[in-house]
């Protein structure tokens, strides 16, 4: 059976979805700071499969120990975290946390309960002071600006230690650069309440909760002044992550850790991605321009030939699919 902690959110429930196609049994722990229960319902109606859920905090190291002691849990596919690079330097606390002392609760007791499997979801954002293009796994980590980016590095690093102490542990890390579009069904999607990412701006702006598309900067050093990032869609992320299991399972006596890029290798303005939704939906989209935001880079995006080459991996979905599949997510 495979645990997926914050299984309820945006990429969790687009893996659970992927792991229940795929016959793996799953039991989804969430504690729906960042979701809504209704997601286990969508879950179970897109997979036609029922589904075990339990509301738990990561942190929650008792409730934790007793999902893990009335479970056969084999692996971990770790989702649950805070994500926002800007919301992070207003509380940097929770930030440290959820996302480190939630994992640290969750790798003790994979530890106590010799469940062998975690796959952790890591970001691009690590590597956040380095300007050679593209990012790369070797780059020589630093510790970044954004507590976010921080946590990610300080887990990397324990998940690192966590698997030199125990043998038995298998560690894959996984750096996704920017996850972006939606199940087919349109029943699940990323959450756009909170989020100022550009995806769920534009998604917002459709449904007609904003009156217009806000831009954090123009003024970049990039071929068109906009930010560049590398976005890839979710269902080609999540594929690499069943890549990874794959991996793993196939390695089985000899892998420990290791860490991969999961990205679309492309780098991608702001202002390509707008028009690109223009053209699409046949109409201009109103933005405007607000200054940049804290922590945000002028342009990245990711070096994959690693996951190609060790995971079999190839992300598929072109920026069209992207848009079409991120437009499902539109109300009525
Ligand atoms: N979406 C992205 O752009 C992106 C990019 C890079 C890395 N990541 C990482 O991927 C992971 C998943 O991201 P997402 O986009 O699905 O985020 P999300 O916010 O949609 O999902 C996270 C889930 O974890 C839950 N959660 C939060 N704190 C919890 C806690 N203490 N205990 C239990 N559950 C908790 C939330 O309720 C939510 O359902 C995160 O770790 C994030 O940092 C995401």
């Amino acid at each position: 059976m495979i645990l997926l902690t914050g299984g309820c959110g945006y990429l969790g429930s687009h893996c659970a979805v992927e792991l229940l196609n795929n016959g793996y049994e799953i039991i989804i722990i969430d504690n729906f700071s960042n979701s809504d229960k209704n997601i286990h319902k969508h879950i179970e109606y897109i997979a036609k499969k029922k589904v075990k859920l339990i509301e738990c905090d990561i942190r929650d190291r008792k409730k934790l120990d007793d999902i893990f002691f009335n479970n056969k849990i084999e692996s971990v596919f770790h989702f649950a975290g805070l994500k926002s690079i800007s919301d992070s330097f207003n509380k940097p606390k929770d930030y440290y946390s959820v996302n480190i002392i939630g994992t640290a609760v969750l790798l003790e007791l994979m530890v106590k309960y010799c469940v062998s499997k975690i796959i952790f979801s890591s970001s691009a954002t690590i590597y956040s002071d380095y300007s050679k293009l593209p990012w790369h796994e070797k780059i020589e980590l630093k510790i970044p600006e954004s507590p976010y980016a921080q946590s990610k590095v300080i887990i990397e690093k324990l998940l690192k230690n966590f698997s030199l102490n125990h043998n038995f542990l298998k560690v894959a890390i996984l750096r996704y650069f920017n996850p972006v579009g939606a199940h087919h069904s349109g029943l699940i999607g990323e959450n756009s309440t909170n989020s100022t990412n550009l995806f769920p701006e534009i998604i917002k702006y459709l449904n007609n909760e904003i009156p217009h598309i806000n831009i954090y900067g123009n003024n970049f050093d990039t071929h068109d002044g906009y930010g560049v990032r590398d976005y890839i869609h979710v269902s080609d992320l999540i594929n690499g992550h069943i890549e990874a299991l794959n991996f793993i399972l196939k390695h089985n006596k000899t892998y420990n850790y290791d860490v991969w890029n999961l990205g679309s290798g492309k780098g991608r303005s702001v202002l390509e991605i707008i028009n690109a939704f223009e053209k699409k939906l046949n109409r201009k989209l109103k933005y405007v321009i607000k200054p940049r935001r804290k922590g945000d880079l002028g342009q990245y995006w990711a070096d994959i030939n690693k996951a190609k080459r060790e995971l079999g991996w190839d992300p598929k979905k072109t920026l069209n699919e992207i848009v079409e599949d991120s437009l499902m997510n539109l109300k009525e």
